[in-house]
């Protein structure tokens, strides 16, 4: 049975449960990918968020925006930590979580671009991005990520991936080509509910996106230019290392 949150519960409460509400447009639908029991532990030892960022997963939670799951944004900031990216580029700004999970990872040295197509997200996010401090470092483009992608010439030591899964296949020539060598790409729900990796009949719905997100992973992988890790963790993520030639 899927756990799903009640609005009226105190909040204290939602965040083991927080994995289990459908995302927008995914109501009803399983998660094969996560277990609740599994989640529940992580969540209840792992190190959690404070401050604006606490606040900002509650109003995510409240508000059904899709942010990253709590384990997602514990490896996204050790990555950050290791990897000491001077640029990073985000594509799916939603309340700006992400982005400033990563920039507070990097203790303000990186410099972060976030692409954003939603105005009404994009206001939020600066805001967010305002109360947090990193104003300076944050930079929120906006408009479809495709056409913004190909505007960028500058090269970027992370990419994370996090909006239109369908879009994939097709910003991955961008991000090989604004990724530096010795850079990594990371892609956010590519196990797409365990929908991806379903050998059974995916609902209409969801099939384009789940198609399309299996071609994504094959480029990934077949690409000789990088070296890939497939994580079962959050909704999927794809961990991409470009190769120095
Ligand atoms: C999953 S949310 C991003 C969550 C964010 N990375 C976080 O974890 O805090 C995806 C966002 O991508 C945006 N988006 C979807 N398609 C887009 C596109 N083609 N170009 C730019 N943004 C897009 C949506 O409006 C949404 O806010």
């Amino acid at each position: 049975m899927r756990l799903r949150r009640q609005k009226t519960a105190a909040l204290s409460h939602w965040a083991p449960v927080l994995a289990f509400v459908p995302r927008k447009g995914e109501k009803g639908l399983e998660d094969r990918i996560r277990y609740p029991e599994i989640d529940e532990f992580i969540r209840n030892t792992m190190a959690r968020e404070d401050g604006v960022l606490k606040e900002m997963e509650e109003y995510a939670c409240l508000n059904h925006i899709p942010i990253i799951a709590p384990e997602t944004a514990a490896l996204l900031r050790i990555l950050v930590k290791i990897h000491k990216p001077a640029r990073i580029l985000e594509v799916g700004t939603a309340i700006g979580y992400s982005a400033l999970v990563m920039a507070a990872a990097s203790g303000g040295c990186a410099s972060i671009d976030t692409i954003e197509i939603d105005e009404e997200m994009a206001i939020l996010a600066e805001r967010n991005i305002e109360k947090m401090g990193f104003k300076s470092r944050i930079r929120v483009l906006r408009g479809d990520a495709l056409e913004v992608l190909q505007c960028l010439t500058t090269p970027y030591d992370m990419i994370f991936l996090d909006a239109s899964k369908g879009h994939y296949p097709e910003f991955l020539p961008e991000c090989m080509r604004l990724a530096r060598e010795g850079g990594i790409i990371l892609s956010d729900n590519v196990l797409y509910r365990g929908l991806v990796a379903s050998k059974g009949h995916v609902e209409h719905k969801h099939r384009t996106i789940a198609v399309r997100l299996r071609e994504y992973l094959e480029s990934l992988c077949k690409n000789t230019l990088l070296d890939t890790a497939i994580i079962p963790i959050g909704d999927g993520l794809a961990l991409s290392y470009k190769r120095r030639q």
